[in-house]
């Protein structure tokens, strides 16, 4: 028996404009992880993912690439050299799907730590996150790379597209409270909305990644420096933003505005949008005064979470 864990995630800044080479903010949500357990097979079974979440059985041995587990688990074992293991890897999520929170890479990073682990070999978390970044592919489309980033290395993270993560240091924890619209909303699909318009009016949408690429330089300073409000203000500039791109919702601008009326001292969508999660920045004495208000306004749930510095 060997296991492998990984957390969510959320997006702080340049969420859409990472996309396009913009920098981008991330950081890893303890609060709810993926873990996958490899437990041995029948002889001659191969090997076979059991998505116990949902239910589902999914061959790994001759499966088709199209199922993004399978194919990183197919990966993971030919990186480490192992043939077809007769294996059973049962994955268990707390992580919901389709909200922004990364539960897709998530769950790849536990699969590929899983394995690692079961072989006695270890990967360095670049290894891992090229490994995953894989899988994101038929999850997304044209992932920028930041989710399996952020999760396989498990902190903070400065983003750039095809550039290693940069970590960076933060004055005063960020205390965020993440809501949750209970909306399902494929990251796939309001990327390629994003890229529909750019392609139709390329102008606007660049204009739009610089603003959004000036909030995250500036967010990038006020984390460094301790700013909350102006981080706060950032973020609601930052959503402003992101409306423009039109990704984000009836629900998560209601909730974003209850937040804000609770006390939060800013609040934007996190991830893909139209659905899926939103987060507030909070002073920690306001976290469940903007979460009880979040509850009233509909979140389906809300988390706390605290961004630091690595030990
Ligand atoms: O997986 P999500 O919904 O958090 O979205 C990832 C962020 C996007 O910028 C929308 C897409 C990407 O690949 O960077």
């Amino acid at each position: 028996m060997a296991t492998g864990s990984a957390p969510g995630k959320v997006i702080l800044f340049g969420e859409h404009a990472v996309v396009y080479g913009r920098p981008a903010i991330a950081a890893p949500v303890s609060q709810v992880a993926a873990t996958a357990t490899v437990t041995p097979g029948a002889p001659g079974s191969g090997c076979v993912l059991d998505l116990s979440d949902i239910g589902e059985t999914v061959p790994v041995t001759g499966a088709s690439t199209e199922q993004p587990l399978a194919l990183v688990t197919k990966l993971a074992l030919d990186v480490l050299g192992l043939a077809t293991p007769d294996w059973r890897i049962v994955l268990h999520s707390t992580i919901p799907v389709s909200s922004g929170l990364g539960s897709g890479a998530a769950a790849a990073t536990a699969i590929v730590r899983a394995i690692a682990a079961a072989s006695d070999r270890s990967l360095t978390a670049g290894e891992i996150s090229a490994l995953v970044y894989q899988s994101e592919t038929l999850f997304h489309g044209t992932p920028s790379g930041i989710d399996n980033t952020v999760i396989a290395y498990e902190q903070p993270v400065w983003f750039v597209r095809g550039q290693p993560p940069e970590p960076f240091s933060i004055a005063r924890p960020v205390t965020l409270v993440i809501g949750d619209t209970g909306i399902a909303s494929p990251t796939s699909i309001t990327v390629g909305d994003v890229r529909r318009g750019w392609q139709a009016d390329p102008r606007r949408y660049e204009y739009v990644f610089d603003a959004i690429a000036r909030a995250t330089v500036a967010a990038y300073h006020a984390i460094e420096s301790g700013d909350l409000a102006e981080l706060g203000r950032l973020m609601n500039g930052n959503h402003a933003l992101l409306q423009e791109l039109e990704v984000s919702s009836p629900e998560l601008d209601r909730l974003c505005a209850a937040a804000r009326q609770a006390g939060a001292l800013g609040a934007k969508l996190s991830g893909g949008g139209r659905g899926g999660n939103m987060i507030a920045l909070v002073e920690p004495a306001a976290a469940e005064t903007v979460a009880s208000a979040l509850r009233q306004a509909g979140t389906v749930r809300t988390i706390t979470t605290t961004v630091a510095a690595c030990a």
